[in-house]
This record gives C-alpha cells, structure tokens and sequence, in this order.
C-alpha cells in the first residue's frame, strides 16, 4: 500500500522529542501507520532499572494494538543521541522490536528509517529479520 513516508519521518522526529532517555542520553522516536490511515506514535521510555526499557517503536506498536489497530502499513523510525537534533543517525529496529513487530506485519512492512523529516531510507522487516518467525510456525 502507498503511504507518505516524508509525514510518517516527521512524525517519528516530533515523538522523539518525548523520549525518557536519562540513562542511555539515547532518543528515539516511532511512528506506526494502521491500514486505517490512523498513526500511533512512540517513543523510548527508560527505567532505573535498566532491563524495564521500552523501546520507541514498541511503544508506538502496543498503543496502536491497544487502540484495536491490528493491521500496519509503515513504521518510521528516527534516533540519535539526545541532545543531537536532525539530521541524525540512521537507527534501525533493535531485535526485540523487529520480532515484536513481525508478529503482525510479517516480512512486508516497510521500515523508514528517519534521519530529518525529508531525508530517510526505506527497507523492509523482512531485510532486517530473515526468516522470521511468527505466528504461522506454530501450525506448520
Ligand atoms: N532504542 C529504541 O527505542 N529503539 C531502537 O530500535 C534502538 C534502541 C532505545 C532503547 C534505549 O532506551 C536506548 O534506545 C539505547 O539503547
């Protein structure tokens, strides 16, 4: 499905402006896109405790699962040290939120990876998570 990767890129740049990131100084910010035209952002939020750390674009995931959305058409993501504005680095998906993901996308969703509103890189879950496994392995 054809979405507007520049408005999901700024999308994900303004929700990073929400991280809790006091341990890592690590922003990040996530936009999903339901096949509703609805968009669920999401950024990372910390923890003392380190291991309790959600990650942005798990947090824009389980809002939109929260909100009923089951079907997602694009995620962007945008990341990069605190106090760095755009354009930043790259940051692709890390392994828990590609699994997390993949769940209900599969291989086929494009990731946006976001370094200003106008300037990203489109790859696909699948690019970063071959042979992923999901919900049709258990019935194989
Ligand atoms: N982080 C994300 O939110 N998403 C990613 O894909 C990579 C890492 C967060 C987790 C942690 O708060 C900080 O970035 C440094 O790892």
């Amino acid at each position: 499905m054809d979405f507007d990767a520049r408005a999901l890129a700024a999308a994900a740049v303004a929700a990073r402006s929400n991280s809790y990131s006091p341990y890592s100084g690590f922003a990040v910010g996530a936009a999903l896109l339901c096949a509703n035209g609805a968009v669920y952002t999401g950024c990372n939020v910390e923890n003392a405790a380190y291991s309790v750390t959600n990650c942005a674009e798990r947090t824009a995931l389980f809002a939109a699962v929260n909100a009923g959305q089951r079907t997602f058409v694009a995620l962007a993501v945008a990341g990069g040290p605190a106090a760095q504005q755009p354009p930043l680095p790259a940051c692709p998906p890390c392994g828990v939120c590609r699994q997390a993901l993949y769940e209900f996308t599969g291989p086929g969703l494009p990731v946006v990876l976001a370094q200003t509103e106008t300037d990203y890189t489109i790859t696909t879950l699948g690019a970063l998570l071959p042979q992923g496994f999901g919900p049709a392995n258990l019935s194989e």
